[in-house]
Parts: structure tokens; C-alpha cells; sequence
């Protein structure tokens, strides 16, 4: 990683107070919110050093299938092999530096626009033009550089670190809690699209203290959320291993956020009743959450892409089944249509905790108890700023 040598410009003794083990927790400093410093040296604490989530591998099914992002100031070139498997390149061409592909898509190589450097899919040199007679140039020696990833139930993740333990390893726990969503056969109907915003990434963090006000009136009026509908200590936390996660309790089974209170695809056909009568909310730090719905498993996941910016992508995965039903179309529209309002108040509620965080008078507030989800957030991030200042 570039920034290895940042380190962080607030005393990590700042730190102690947000996490859980202070019996107050309060939020992080407002500087972890758009210090170009800080973000530098949290794209090495955080980014630089433990696995995040890429998107899902299921996006690209056939050989050649491709799609990009950029993780802080690395653009990535996912692509599926001909061997069937997955590999991460850095999307940068070998020459001098230029961006290759952009978007999503299918190609049969990789071809520079600028100067037609091409690779083959497993990222190796194949043609350059002007060094064809050149013995001084070692082709055979210019790949993309790969990183590594691995494909949890057909999530993709990726890291930079060589060293750290692998994450399937790490989410053993919740692969099992989650069997009978069947989550490596789920598929979403079009590749995962990815969005700018002007915050910074730690700002997605999930918790439904915000959920029985700003959307009161949308997700509320459709899936009610008392307080006492919040299970916070549900099964699927798990400190050690960077999940933390609370459920929401239907008052009926297969009670969904649309207009009419029920699940408008057909139910997952393995899942428990208390399994039909929940809807998970599970973050992977840093950077993914898992929905799980009894008709559908939904997901989030944001990249850093500058101090005061972010990339976030948000759809829903399906049984391969469903997506072939002659309603899924319809459905799905009416669902997209009935959460409209609590995804632009989403949006709304980020736009302002960016606009305000940069105030000389921002606050570290205190967090309430419906919002323990970001102590464990913020437990496992302090943990990560703590490994990096101290080597
Ligand atoms: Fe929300």
C-alpha cells in the first residue's frame, strides 16, 4: 500500500472512549470523518491490512465476465478465468499507469486504449506493439499485478495483506447461521452498480436508532419498528470476527417493508419460521451488509473513494428460480417503488452528518442503546487504528 508510512494524526488515547468497553461510549472524533490525514492512514489500518468486500462474485458468471471499482485510490479489475475461478487485478495498465477497463462487461482480453497493450485474462502480457523485434523487453515478465481475494458464499473479497488469516475462516460462524438462505445460489437481476456520494464511508454505518424517526412515516408505516422490534443481541454477533448485527421482529410471518406488510417474492423455501419472521441486518466490517429477508437476501456495500467520498452499491439477490418468474419484474418494481422514500431519506440523513461533522462545534455524542451495532463498529475499527500505529 502507498500510505504504509501515514500515521494517525489523533493520539490513539482519543480512541478509548468510543469503544464499548467505556461504559460511555461516544462517537469518534469528527476529524475520522474527513481529515484527509486521518483517511490516509485509516486506507492503510482498516483498508490496507484486513479483507473488505468487492461485490459478488455471481455478477459474472461466464469467462470474461468483468466488472471495476475503486478501494481508496486503487481501481480493481474483477474478472472471471477460463478455469471458471475469480481473479482481482489491479486495473492498470503496465505501460505508464493508464486506467483499463471501466464499468462492467465481457471481453476476451484485456486491452489498453491508449497504446493496445494487451493482456490475457490471468492478467499476463500477450502483445505490445513496437517490441515485437525488441529483445530488451521482457514481456513474458509484465502481468497485472493480482491480488488476493476469495469468494465466500459468493461474496468476493479482497485484501492486500498477504498475511492476514483467510475470511472464510473468519465468517465460519455466520455461513452456517445463514445455511438455509442458500446465499452462494442467490443472484441479483443486473450487475451491482456502484454510486459517488459526497460522505465519508464510515458514515453507511448501520443502526436502527434512526429508523423509528426518519423513516416513521416510510419503512415504519410498512414494517413497524418500536424499539421493543429491535433485538440487538440477536445470534449473528460474533466481536471477534468484525460481525455485528441486530434483527428486526415481524408481527407476522413473512411481514416485509411494502405496502402491503408481506413479502411480495416467493418465501426462501428453506427457512425457519422464526428465520420468516425476522429481517437480519449483518455488517461485515468494514464495508458489507447483509439483509436477510424471507423472500430475499439484500445487501449493501460502500468503498472509500476519497476523505469526504464514497462509492455505495445496494441490490437484491434472488433464487435463480425466482428471477425467471413471470412476476419477478413487477414485483420488483413495486418493491423498489414502496422503499423509494426511506432510501432518499437515507441518502438525506448521510448528506447532513457529512455537512454538519466538519463544524468546529461537532460533538462526540454519547450512543444511545439502539445503536450498539455502531459501538461494535467502532470496537473493530479502533482495534484495527491500534494494530496499525503500533507497526
Ligand atoms: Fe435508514
Amino acid at each position: 500500500m502507498p500510505f504504509e508510512d501515514t500515521s494517525c494524526p489523533i493520539p490513539m488515547k482519543e480512541f478509548a472512549t468510543s469503544t464499548t468497553e467505556h461504559r460511555k461510549t461516544i462517537s469518534l472524533p469528527p476529524e475520522c470523518f474527513w481529515d484527509p490525514v486521518f483517511y490516509r492512514f485509516e486506507l492503510d489500518a482498516v483498508w490496507g491490512r484486513d479483507w473488505f468486500c468487492a461485490g459478488r462474485a455471481t455478477d459474472i458468471p461466464n469467462p470474461g465476465d468483468y466488472y471495476t471499482i475503486t478501494a481508496g485510490q486503487e481501481p480493481l479489475l474483477i474478472v472471471r478465468q477460463r478455469d471458471g475461478s475469480v481473479r482481482v487485478l489491479a486495473n492498470v495498465c503496465q505501460h505508464r499507469g493508464q486506467l483499463l477497463l471501466t464499468g462492467n462487461g465481457n471481453v476476451p482480453q484485456i486491452r489498453c486504449p491508449m497504446h493496445s497493450w494487451t493482456y490475457d485474462l490471468s492478467g499476463g502480457l500477450t502483445f505490445a506493439p513496437g517490441f515485437e523485434e525488441d529483445p530488451t523487453f521482457g514481456a513474458p515478465d509484465i502481468c497485472l499485478p493480482e491480488i488476493r481475494s476469495e469468494v465466500w458464499e459468493g461474496f468476493l473479497f479482497v485484501t492486500f495483506d498477504k498475511a492476514v488469516a483467510g475470511i472464510g475462516k473468519r465468517l465460519a460462524k455466520l455461513k452456517r447461521q445463514l445455511a438455509n438462505y442458500r446465499l452462494s445460489g442467490l443472484r441479483s437481476p443486473a450487475p451491482l452498480e456502484f454510486v459517488r456520494h459526497d460522505w465519508n464511508w464510515k458514515i453507511y454505518a448501520d443502526e436502527c436508532y434512526h429508523c423509528t424517526y426518519l423513516h416513521a412515516r416510510s419503512f415504519g408505516s410498512m414494517f413497524p419498528v418500536p424499539p421493543s422490534a429491535i433485538d440487538e443481541e440477536c445470534e449473528y454477533n460474533d466481536a471477534d470476527n468484525g460481525i455485528m448485527a441486530y434483527t428486526l421482529i415481524g408481527r407476522h410471518l413473512d411481514a416485509s417493508p411494502t405496502r402491503t406488510g408481506k413479502s411480495l417474492h416467493p418465501i426462501l423455501p428453506d427457512l425457519t419460521e422464526t428465520q420468516r419472521s425476522r429481517i437480519a441486518y449483518i455488517t461485515v466490517a468494514p464495508n458489507l451488509l447483509i439483509v436477510a429477508m424471507p423472500d430475499k437476501v439484500k445487501y449493501w456495500v460502500w468503498l472509500p473513494a476519497g476523505p469526504t467520498a464514497s462509492y455505495l452499491g445496494v441490490t437484491n439477490t434472488f433464487p435463480e428460480a425466482v428471477l425467471g418468474d413471470p412476476k419477478f419484474e413487477e414485483h420488483a418494481r413495486m418493491e423498489a417503488e414502496d422503499l423509494r422514500t426511506t432510501a432518499e431519506e437515507d441518502l438525506e440523513g448521510w448528506k447532513r452528518y457529512q455537512l454538519g461533522i466538519g463544524s468546529r462545534f461537532a460533538p462526540r455524542g454519547r450512543l444511545s442503546g439502539f445503536e450498539k451495532t455502531l459501538g461494535r463498529l467502532q470496537d473493530w475499527l479502533v482495534a484495527h487504528y491500534r494494530a496499525a500505529e503500533s507497526g
